[in-house]
């Protein structure tokens, strides 16, 4: 534990109770957070923030009840910055659209379903949402909400967001600024605690990352992203040896790299905002280490990232990160016309699922024995459909998250992963014929 952050006059009122039980709760959370992490003082932020809702805790003995808050809200609190939330409620994480279609057990209570309506209803927490959305909660719903967002942070903005795969989002491929930090705190103070991305000497890249051969295709971005994070841990990487990354590619590579580790930060020189080349991503110190993640590197974390004795596939999950619009479309081409053999659930953001519709993709998957659903993931709901003991999966993130979940018969959830197309294969076939290619 470090010592008592420096706090600024109007910051130590705050701490006192001058503005009320909440503001008060929620300083004495960000101070202990200095004190864990070492922050000499509060930064105030000017981008935005992403919080899993409804987020009343803000540890395990900082809690604001919903009394004192509907109290705040009332009295005209609101927050401090533009605040936007991730994914469905905590607890449950049911679906926001496709819930009908979602006959997953809740992990919590084997005996309730999330396609039971009443189940549905008392897992979107109403109530709390409301009360947030009267503060100015922007509810996209989604871990992938920098997509629908409309509103980004731009360079050097400090924001405080929370999702480990939108973290290297607003760090790297934005250039803002976040810790996992995102919280009813930061949100209703519009301050964080101030160290690691917040501070510029921390950004800088410490690692070089080097690879033998082109990465362009979607599947090596994401492999290459969970090799990086398995190598880097905490470090800032500097890689090297790849093609212009597209969002898709943004979006595997950043929830990759912090599921293989805690990549929070990295440099693609050349691509991302402060990595127009590699002395401006090291600000021309010299680096700590030089690793080479060769094919045979990326062969092996591939290869690590499947877990199944099994070809036979019982169900594909495709949407981690959330799939874009541009991935929604390019998946109707592949499925327009064509049967799946086996269940095949594709996830979005909650706002895109509405245009999906008026696109009329919803239907072309539906056509196909596809299901579009939004706002959660399977990972996140801690449970895969009765039966399914296989699934086919194209992110390494899921992949890792998912193999836990407990799929009966003494075993766990054996998982297949590959890239997309492969798992088109399987949803058509029932068979997994994916490899390292
Ligand atoms: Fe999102 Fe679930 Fe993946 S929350 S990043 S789809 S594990």
């Amino acid at each position: 534990m470090w010592g008592t952050p420096k706090l600024t006059d109007s910051e130590k009122r705050i701490l006192q109770g001058e503005e009320g039980i909440v503001k008060q709760k929620c300083m004495e959370y960000l101070v202990e957070l200095c004190q864990i992490s070492g922050a000499e003082n509060l930064v105030d932020l000017d981008g935005t923030c992403d919080m899993h809702t409804p987020g009343f805790a803000l540890s395990q003995h900082i809690v604001i009840t919903y009394d004192e808050l509907a109290e705040f809200a009332n009295n005209g609190g609101r927050f401090a910055i533009p605040t936007f939330a991730n994914k469905s409620p905590f607890g449950e994480q049911t679906p926001i659209h496709g819930w009908e279609s979602c006959n997953v057990c809740s992990y919590r209570n084997p005996a309730l379903r999330q396609d039971d309506p009443e189940f549905h209803e008392k897992a979107l927490h109403k109530e709390e949402m409301d009360l947030l959305r009267k503060m100015g909660m922007i509810t996209t719903h989604s871990c992938a909400n920098y997509l629908t967002m409309s509103y980004l942070p731009g360079v050097g903005a400090q924001c405080a967001w929370f999702e480990s795969s939108q973290m290297p989002y607003c760090n790297a491929t934005l250039g803002a600024r976040t810790n996992i930090d995102g919280s009813l705190a930061t949100a209703i103070l519009g301050k964080a605690a101030n160290y690691g991305m917040h501070l510029t000497e921390n950004r800088l890249g410490t690692i070089l990352i080097e690879t033998d051969r082109l990465i362009h295709t979607d599947m090596e971005w994401d492999v290459l992203g969970f090799a990086v994070g398995e190598a880097c841990d905490v470090e800032v990487p500097v890689v090297t040896g790849t093609a212009r990354p597209t969002t898709t590619q943004y979006q595997k590579f950043n929830s990759a790299c912090q599921t293989g580790g805690a990549v929070s930060m990295y440099h693609l020189p050349g691509f991302t905002p402060e990595a127009p080349t590699i002395e401006h991503a090291t600000g021309g110190r010299a680096f700590k280490d030089h690793i080479l993640i060769d094919n045979a590197v990326l062969k092996a974390t591939y290869e690590s990232l499947n877990y199944h004795k099994t070809d036979k596939v019982d169900m594909v999950y495709l949407g981690c990160p959330h799939l874009n619009i541009v991935d929604l479309m390019l998946l109707t081409r592949k499925l327009e016309g064509k049967k799946c053999k086996i269940p095949l659930w594709i996830m979005t953001a909650p706002w895109l699922y509405n245009h999906a519709k008026e696109l009329g993709y919803v239907d072309i998957f539906a056509k196909a024995g596809a299901t579009l659903m939004s706002g959660a993931c399977l990972a996140a709901m801690g449970a895969v459909p009765e039966g399914v003991e296989c699934i086919a999966v194209d992110t390494a993130k899921q992949a890792q998250y998912i193999t836990g979940c407990y799929a009966g018969d003494d075993d766990f959830l054996q998982v297949c992963y590959g890239s997309q197309d492969d798992c088109i294969d399987a949803a058509l076939t029932g068979t997994w014929h994916g490899e390292w290619r």
